[in-house]
């Protein structure tokens, strides 16, 4: 497994997580086979997040892994606060960070966390109440490193002037689909295309200007939960371009789907959520893929953008 480097933060991760998300669906048993197998495949790096089944998928998660043989040091295991869809709000301010990561390490049946991320911006948080729940997560040993989900360029500012642990961590969505995280930069000053709208305040630059790593959520998933992209037969371009470079490199094009990710320079993580444990070991192939400049700007356009 493509393994990843960050700096400020942990080194020797894998270029590929299991992203926990739909395990809520599995028995203990079938959790643990899923976990196995992303093991075999070298990728030890779980994502988890409060709401993720309304805790469901913590607890099945730490269920599971209390019966495999691994070493706690030897797997990385992260997770998300913030959104409380229960109460409809979400949630930055000190108790609930405290709280939620409280709850989450009696889910997990772990003693701490490899790292925690605030998961969307809570609208009126102060980011003083925020520092001193880091603050209180570090020296207690809860946490080891720290980011955010789905936070933009100036909140991650402001979030730096008080927090004084380096946030090591955004994810993001991106996708050959869903692609605006990058798109922007090529359209700049456009006024013939959407695509041209700065939506997040140049994320992605600011993220590799201060060596935050991105994580790519739903790598394979077409609109908002839309389903699986691959074989979809309403994007026929799509599907043929990742054909003909799946072809070349004798993998699915799945595979190409998230090598398409991997191989940007910012050196992001893509986070896979199937629960399918074939389905997985074929994600994985995409870590052997090094698309050519070429091959990723095909796959890019095929994707329904063009040159300006
Ligand atoms: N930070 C955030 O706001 C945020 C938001 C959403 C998700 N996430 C994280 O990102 C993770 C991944 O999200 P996701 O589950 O939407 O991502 P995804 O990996 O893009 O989509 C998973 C879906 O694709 C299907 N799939 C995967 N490989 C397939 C294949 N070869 N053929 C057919 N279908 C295939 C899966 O079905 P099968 O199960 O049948 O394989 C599953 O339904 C989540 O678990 C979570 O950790 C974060």
């Amino acid at each position: 497994m493509k393994k990843i480097n960050v700096i400020n933060g942990p080194k020797e991760i894998p270029a590929i997580i299991l992203g926990c998300m739909r395990m809520p669906s599995l028995s203990v048993k079938e959790a643990e086979t899923i976990i196995d197998t992303a093991l075999g495949l070298g990728i030890n790096f779980f994502d988890h997040a409060t709401c993720y089944g309304r805790g469901e998928a913590e607890t099945r998660f730490g269920d599971a892994f209390a019966n495999i043989k691994i070493r706690r040091e030897d797997v990385f295991i992260q997770s998300k606060c913030g959104l409380c869809f229960e109460r409809n709000e979400f949630d930055w301010t000190k108790e609930n960070i405290i709280e939620s990561t409280d709850a989450i390490l009696k889910r997990l049946k772990l003693d701490y966390l490899d790292s925690l991320l605030l998961h969307r911006p809570d609208l009126i948080f102060e980011p003083e109440q925020v520092a001193e729940a880091f603050d209180i997560l570090e020296k207690s040993g809860k946490v080891r490193y720290f980011g955010v989900s789905n936070v933009p360029t100036m909140q991650m500012e402001l979030l730096k002037k008080y927090v004084k642990q380096p946030l090591v961590f955004n994810q993001l969505q991106f996708s050959l689909d869903q692609s605006q995280l990058i798109d922007q930069a090529l359209y700049v000053n456009n006024l013939t295309t959407e695509r041209s709208i700065d939506r997040d305040n140049g994320t992605l630059d600011y993220c590799r200007l201060h060596d935050i790593t991105i994580q790519a959520w739903s790598p394979l998933q077409k609109g908002f939960f839309k389903g699986c992209f691959v074989d979809d037969p309403e994007l026929p371009e799509l599907n043929k371009a990742l054909s003909e470079v799946a072809d070349k490199y004798d993998v699915s094009k799945t595979a190409i789907a998230i090598a398409w990710i991997l191989r940007h320079p910012a050196k992001m993580q893509a986070i896979a959520g199937t629960m399918n444990p074939e389905h997985l070991r074929d994600i994985a192939t995409a870590s052997n893929v090094e698309l050519t400049h070429n091959e990723w700007y095909k796959l890019y356009l095929a994707s329904g953008k063009m040159l300006p």
